[in-house]
């Protein structure tokens, strides 16, 4: 890499150099920028400038700038990093008042603030959860409510050794001009929501970004809208000391096959991660909550566990950056089993560059809300369920688990 592409930075960068061309390459030295942090800056400015034989100067020097704008970035590496320990992943329960009522409506059960606040506590308070659950995706409502004991529920959580985490966007919204299209809202007042956030307690948000797979979609501006407001958020998150989840689903509706999932998931992360670069999120700082790559619903040609990993991870290691310290994956409608199934699947193809765990919401909780269907007295039944599907999620982070751990799940219902 000559002195030619290298341009100079501004503002409070302007002793360090920018190689754009090079950061591709950079990024995927993830690990490398990592062990050379500490380097005094103005060595690197010569360095990089004239290559000077250091191996690495690029990733040296975009790491580096990365660093000196985020001072608190050891902070929000190791909040990444402890999302994504060992044999443990996230619990989404950050349904929208829609969507709460939707999952209570299938078993019969109204969604009040009461039955709502009972039925979160109950997973939150699951005895041993925390050996598989590192952090758990709450609502704006749940983050302000209290535990039975009256302890508010951040407060509980990270008693618990578990991260409260918060979801920030406002839904995804029809795309003006572009029918059957999304794009996520929630970015006007954000950096003071943050703030107030992070006041009451929470360590990462999330972000969900929408793409539709049908006839002519998605649009190259649909991925291209969503992509630039992922970035903004994830910019915002970091500013205010908040590990940004970045979450681009490619939805499974439809009667699309693999290929097509394929090609979509890869045009959206290579998109997101343009993005993410362009707006100078710190890559260490954040996780990244994709979809598997699956047939859709409806296609009639299913796939094989053993396809849907080694589609998923092939796709992964093709556009995400080695820096992304975890990979963690939403369940989109597959089942609970299948979930767990395709996750152990990629942990015994690994070793990876990043975690690959699970952020799921409805296969963790599908057992245990059916359970307890609004029946108190099923609390301590649910929170077994609940218990159970964590533990197997748990061993498919390690490539531990097996379907004939299954039969020691609790009965249903
Ligand atoms: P599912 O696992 O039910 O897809 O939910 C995960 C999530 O958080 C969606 O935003």
């Amino acid at each position: 890499m000559g002195p030619a592409a290298v341009s100079r930075a501004t503002g409070p960068f302007a002793a360090l150099r920018f190689v754009p061309c090079g950061f591709e390459a950079a990024l995927r030295r993830g690990a490398r920028v990592r062990a050379e942090r500490g380097v005094d800056a103005s060595t690197i400015d010569r360095d990089a400038g004239g290559g000077n034989g250091r191996d690495e100067p690029v990733a040296l020097v975009v790491g580096l700038c990365y660093e000196s704008r985020r001072p608190t970035m050891t902070t929000l590496n190791d909040i990444a990093r402890a999302l994504v320990a060992p044999g443990k992943g996230i619990l989404a329960a950050d349904e929208s008042f829609p969507t709460i009522a939707k999952r209570f409506a299938s078993v019969g059960v109204e969604s009040t603030e009461q039955t709502r606040r009972t039925y979160r506590t109950m997973m939150f308070s699951t005895a041993g959860i925390a050996e598989y659950i590192s952090g758990v995706i709450l609502f704006d409502e749940t983050l302000r409510q209290e535990m039975p004991d009256g302890c508010p529920i951040p407060k509980a959580l990270s008693a618990a050794g578990i991260l409260p985490g918060i979801k920030v966007d406002k839904g995804a919204k029809p795309l003006a001009g572009f029918p059957g299209e999304k794009v996520t809202e929630g970015l006007d007042g954000l950096r003071d929501r943050l703030k107030e956030y992070s006041d009451l307690g929470a360590k990462f948000a999330k972000w969900r970004a929408v793409i539709a797979i049908g006839s002519g979609l998605p649009t190259a501006f649909c991925i291209e809208a969503n992509a630039h407001a992922l970035a903004r958020y994830a910019a915002l998150c970091q500013e205010a000391g908040l590990v940004p989840i970045v979450e681009p689903e490619v939805l499974m509706d439809g009667d699309h096959d693999i290929d097509r999932c394929d090609e979509v998931t890869r045009a959206t992360l290579h998109e997101v991660f343009g993005a993410l670069f362009r707006h100078r999120v710190d890559l260490e700082g954040m996780l990244l909550k994709p979809n598997m790559v699956l047939p859709g619903k409806d296609c009639p040609k299913k796939a094989s566990v053993q396809e849907v990993a080694e589609r998923t991870v092939a796709a992964l290691r093709a556009c995400v950056p080695a820096a992304v310290p975890g990979i963690v994956f939403l369940s989109g409608g597959q089942s609970d089993e299948e979930a767990t199934a395709h996750l152990d699947a990629m942990n015994r193809l690994g070793p990876h560059p990043w975690e690959l765990s699970f952020s799921y919401g409805r296969a963790l909780q599908q057992p245990a809300l059916k359970t307890w269907a609004g029946d108190d007295t099923r609390i301590e039944a649910a929170q077994r369920a609940f218990h159970h599907r964590a533990r197997m999620n748990s061993a498919a982070r390690y490539g531990r688990y097996d379907v004939s751990m299954e039969r020691d799940a609790p009965a249903v219902g």
